[in-house]
């Protein structure tokens, strides 16, 4: 039997540093279901497809010749032969992502894909849906939360790392905007499973953050 542990919520919360260091304690596989959405985000960039156009949208995220293959330690996104996997962080691609996931029919298309993912002794399933939709059965869910603010705050230090002077009104903005999005769309709508743990990572450390994921899991 495959163990699944998902985890979702909004962006900035530490979702993805918190799997990452589940599956390592763990051994597990890791999904990563937003990288899915920004390489579909990405191919529509890239062939000029309108982001309001359903229909091509869904064609797209059907026929996607999208791999994950793990190298050095990380995991590299290809777009057919193309290795995507830095392309796919930057911010033009994370709100193509998001407005390509707000359509039922490329949620859809992206279902099995994600769920093929369940295999071997376990799985971190990383994202916004995963608890609700993709994995309802799963034995532990997370719901990992934290303010708009410190998310941004967060996001702006990240920046500040890399040698960028983000604006920080502006990152909030888009935060914010990406969130609304995200909490009201038709179809798999930001939320926590009713049977989800919700951590509010707004003032805890990373490293709280993983202990009390950790504790709970091992209950
Ligand atoms: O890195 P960040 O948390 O900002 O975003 P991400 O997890 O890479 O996801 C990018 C976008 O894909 C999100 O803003 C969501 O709109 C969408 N997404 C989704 O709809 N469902 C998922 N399971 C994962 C991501």
């Amino acid at each position: 039997m495959t163990i699944i542990i998902t985890v979702d919520g909004p962006s900035g919360a530490g979702k993805g540093t918190l799997c990452y260091a589940l599956a390592e304690n763990f051994n597990y596989q890791l999904l990563d279901s937003g990288a899915i959405y920004r390489v579909c985000g990405l191919a529509a960039l890239q062939q000029n497809i309108h982001l309001d156009d359903e229909e091509a949208l869904t064609a797209l995220a059907k026929g996607l010749d999208l791999r994950f293959c793990p190298q050095d330690g990380e995991v590299n996104a290809f777009l057919g032969d193309e290795n995507v996997s830095k392309k796919i962080r930057t911010q033009e691609v994370a709100e193509a992502a998001s407005k390509v996931a707000a359509y039922p029919g490329v949620r859809a298309a992206l279902l099995q894909l994600q769920r093929d993912f369940a295999k071997g002794n376990g799985l971190i399933a990383d994202g916004r849906d995963m608890g609700t939709v993709v994995f309802p059965n799963a034995q532990i869910k997370l719901f990992l939360d934290a303010s708009a603010e410190e998310r941004a705050k967060r996001r702006y230090k990240q920046l500040q790392s890399k040698g960028i002077n983000g604006n920080f009104a502006q990152i909030l903005t888009e935060i914010q905007e990406r969130d609304f999005r995200d909490r009201n769309r038709a179809v798999a709508p930001l939320k926590p499973a009713e049977d989800a743990l919700l951590l509010d990572s707004t003032t805890l450390s990373i490293d709280e953050v993983i202990q009390q994921a950790l504790s709970f899991i091992q209950q």
